[in-house]
């Protein structure tokens, strides 16, 4: 199993980011100096893949410009000779091959991800969800693909959450075959802790076999119209096995106000170009 390509879904309208995603896409709301999706593109390259298609919509011209060639900036850099930041524009346009896949009504994740079966042609595929920003010692979506490679499957990264986030992510049936790695029994969108199988809880990532295609077709909208991925991996475990793997590192859900607060302040610490100055300021807040 080869995993070259991957699909970043970023055509949803960051509602939860209001009013900065009125007329900017949250998936270019800036974590430190980078685009929130730049991330999802640098792990996706890091763990080998070489096609990334981005699923888009309305409003979102900017991701295409941001990962395209912009030659009078370059120009200009040149000629100020600002070197370093000419290299890293230079980077950032040659990092992958883009592809853009218009999702024309925003009916959920699982319907974006069905954006990119012409795309995907019949290979297994990464997803990642530019949301999250993973900070791991292995990149996550490698980790997850030797895992898929390992048990020749689809496979979904988990996350250990506490009860509140029983209430904010799908929360998996596990059975352990393996250190960090669960088949995946059965499932439920957002239970809360009464109803939670477990803590293992569904977050950004996935590897899916192409079969999921048919899942994501056969799968009912949900009560807001909207066809969740959740339900059509609960499909696809019906036809064949589905593994989780407990990933190892660190999740920033920058999905969210707050989220995206705590992820850039915890990045922020951990960046030796201004980690020294940005921690005395915080130790001089009077909190
Ligand atoms: P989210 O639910 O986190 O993103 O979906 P959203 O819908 O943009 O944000 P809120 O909830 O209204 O604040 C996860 C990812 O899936 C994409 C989003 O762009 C985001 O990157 N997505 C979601 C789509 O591409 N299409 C959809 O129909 C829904």
């Amino acid at each position: 199993m080869k995993i070259r390509k991957a699909v970043i879904p970023a055509a949803g309208y960051g509602t939860r980011f209001l009013p900065a995603t009125k007329a900017q896409p949250k998936e270019m709301l800036a974590v430190l100096d980078k685009p929130m999706i730049q991330y999802s593109v640098e792990e996706a390259v890091g763990s080998g893949i070489e096609h990334i298609a981005v699923i888009v919509s309305r409003g979102k011209d900017a991701l295409l410009d941001h990962f395209d060639r912009n030659p009078e900036l370059e120009q200009f850099l040149r000629e100020k000779k600002k070197t370093d930041s000419l290299r890293e524009i230079e980077r950032i346009s040659a990092l992958a091959e883009f592809h853009y896949i218009r999702q024309r009504e925003m009916l959920g994740l699982g319907h974006a991800i069905l954006q990119a079966e012409e795309f995907v042609a019949g290979e297994p595929f990464a997803v990642l969800l530019p949301d999250d920003i993973f900070d791991c010692p292995v990149p996550c979506t490698r980790q997850l693909i030797t895992a898929a490679e390992e048990y020749q499957a689809s496979v979904i990264v988990l996350g250990r959450v506490d009860a509140e986030g029983t209430k904010k992510y799908g929360i998996i049936k596990p059975h352990p075959v393996a250190e960090r790695v669960f088949r995946v029994d059965d499932m439920i969108e957002k239970p809360g802790p009464e109803r939670a199988f477990s803590d293992l809880a569904i977050i950004g990532r996935y590897v899916f076999t192409p079969e999921i295609f048919r899942s994501i077709r056969n799968t009912e909208p949900d009560s807001r119209g909207e066809i969740q991925i959740t339900d059509a991996i609960k499909l696809l475990r019906q036809e064949q096995p589905v593994y989780g793997y407990l990933f190892e590192g660190t999740r920033y859900d920058c999905g969210d106000k707050l989220g995206f607060l705590k992820g850039s302040v915890s990045l922020a610490l951990k960046r030796p170009d201004y980690q020294e100055e940005f921690r005395s300021f915080l130790k001089d807040l009077d909190l």
